[in-house]
């Protein structure tokens, strides 16, 4: 058949080229599935608006069920985009008196944004799932190491002790963060753009809201001019991926150094590592490198997306498909990503030991005591830090008799003197007593340790329910659309 949308108004077919430079074909692989869910639900709402009859009604709907069977690999690669391609290969299968009709009401311009929403709303329970899946297994890890020592750092230079559990939990908040916004972007998302039709809605007495509640949306995007021309759930949602992709690279930058020689804190697992082809000895933790390179797919195509849709006049405009393709990538990376970054925290090995020796290296309890000296002697902060400065600067152990030297010279008084022991000095250096001090809420002293795990693990268990509560709205809905599809097939 001749093609069903050039063959009025135009005269030349495109060349391959021009074919190639317009079409969406194959990006619309990603909303292959939404498309039919789409002409399934328009379809029936256009029966139950008796604008099409019963016997197109159910012949439309057998069609649209048989293309999806038979996969987008049937659809033919030469038309502009998944729509008119498929509503070729539904006019092919059923004729054009009855397949002719499904367009009724409708332009590709809200049914390409309704695709790209429910196409997208399941990448997002998606990832929701996998974030679950990667904060979980950080809690899990952080449990077992609630004793265990390590350095902190500020400017990557030893600062002071903390524990494995509190830093793996740093990790943990922020990726907490980042599900919260997926969930809000997924509330923006999940609204209906179809029968906007062109732009200025249509004199077909269609049913909006039916069309809504057969795809399982939210609610409706009213203005129908919006409906067709808005993409900043786009720039949403790959803002969104680009901060946890940012949040991720950070992770994988500590795996990276963390995996060298000259840190030893932990080793991946072989399954994340490769080798040099040259140096038989090496272990790369390229899996994690690839990760930190990654976040660049998400940046470009948040930058991509700002650009497509900056200065774009009201209403469509076919920029819109130059979008599209970028939330494409961006949410494959990220979902990938994190399923990544899950099994590589999950399998990795810890080196307790080395981070425990570490944890004191560069003098990381001199602010534990600048803080003793201040309590146990009343003398302001300032001056305990000049006093305990001056030990470091001379990378002296810091006894008794060092720090009254020193406290000579900038109070002219010994500390001793004030009330300090040999005995709270110690117990300022121990790393150990450093932790156990830290007990604020946040803090990394095991009691505040295990109250923080338990209070974070019940949030994360209703996070849970959240994703199982929006699969089900969606799930249901679906199955709901395929019921009553089955039901107008027959009659
Ligand atoms: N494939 C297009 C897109 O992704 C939708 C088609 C709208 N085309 C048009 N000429 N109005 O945006």
């Amino acid at each position: 058949m001749s093609n069903i949308l050039r063959r009025g108004r135009l005269e030349a077919a495109q060349n391959e080229e021009i074919l190639r430079y317009t079409s969406s074909m194959e990006a619309d692989r990603w909303i292959f599935d939404a498309d039919i869910a789409v002409d399934l639900a328009h379809t029936v709402m256009l029966r139950e608006q008796d604008i099409i009859n019963k016997e197109d009604c159910s012949k439309i709907l057998s069609g649209l069920l048989r293309i999806r069977e038979e996969g987008m690999e049937k659809l033919d690669f030469s038309y502009e985009d998944i729509h008119i391609s498929l509503e070729s290969r539904l006019i092919d299968m059923v004729g054009e008196d009855v397949g002719g009709r499904m367009h009724s009401g409708r332009s590709r311009n809200d049914e390409v944004s309704t695709c790209i929403r429910l196409a997208l709303r399941e990448e997002l329970t998606g990832l929701l799932e996998e974030i679950f899946a990667l904060r979980n297994t950080l809690f899990s890890l952080a449990e077992k190491h609630i004793n265990t020592l390590m350095p902190g750092f500020t400017h990557l230079q030893h600062a002071q002790p903390t524990t494995l559990a509190h830093h793996l939990c740093a990790h943990e908040a922020a990726l907490g963060r980042d599900f919260d916004r997926v969930q809000d972007a997924f509330s923006r998302v999940n609204i209906c753009p179809l029968g906007a039709a062109a732009f200025a809605s249509t004199g077909f007495n269609l049913n909006r809201k039916r069309t809504q509640e057969l795809l399982g949306f939210e609610g409706l995007l009213e203005n129908s001019m919006d409906a067709v021309s808005s993409r900043d759930y786009l720039i949403e949602c790959a803002s969104v991926f680009t901060n946890m992709m940012i949040n991720l690279s950070r992770m994988a930058e500590e795996l990276v150094v963390w995996s060298s020689s000259e840190f030893n804190f932990i080793e991946l697992d072989d399954m994340y590592a490769s080798t040099s082809s040259i140096m038989p000895q090496k272990k790369n933790p390229d899996t994690a490198e690839l990760m930190r390179g990654k976040t660049g797919v998400a940046v470009g195509a948040l930058m991509s997306l700002v650009t497509i849709c900056k200065g774009l006049p009201l209403s469509y405009n076919r920029d819109l498909q130059e979008a599209t393709p970028n939330i494409w990538r961006s949410v494959e990376t990220v979902r990938a990503s994190v399923r990544v970054m899950e099994g590589m925290i999950r399998t990795m090995r810890v080196h307790p030991e080395v981070l425990a020796a570490q944890s004191v290296v560069g003098f990381t309890t001199a602010t534990e005591l600048a803080d003793t000296i201040v309590r146990e002697t009343g003398i302001p902060f300032r001056t305990a830090h000049q006093i305990v400065g001056m030990l470091a600067k001379e990378g002296e152990k810091p006894t008794m008799e060092k720090i009254d030297s020193a406290a000579k010279i900038v109070l002219g008084k010994s500390l001793s003197g004030l009330g300090l022991t040999e005995n709270m000095i110690k117990e300022a250096l121990d790393p150990v007593s450093n932790i156990k001090r830290r007990k604020l809420t946040g803090g990394p002293a095991p009691e505040e340790m295990r109250r923080y795990l338990s209070k974070r693990q019940t949030e994360l268990e209703l996070n849970k329910q959240e994703i199982a509560t929006l699969k089900d709205i969606i799930d249901s809905a679906f199955e709901n659309l395929l019921a009553i599809v089955n039901e107008y097939r027959k009659a």
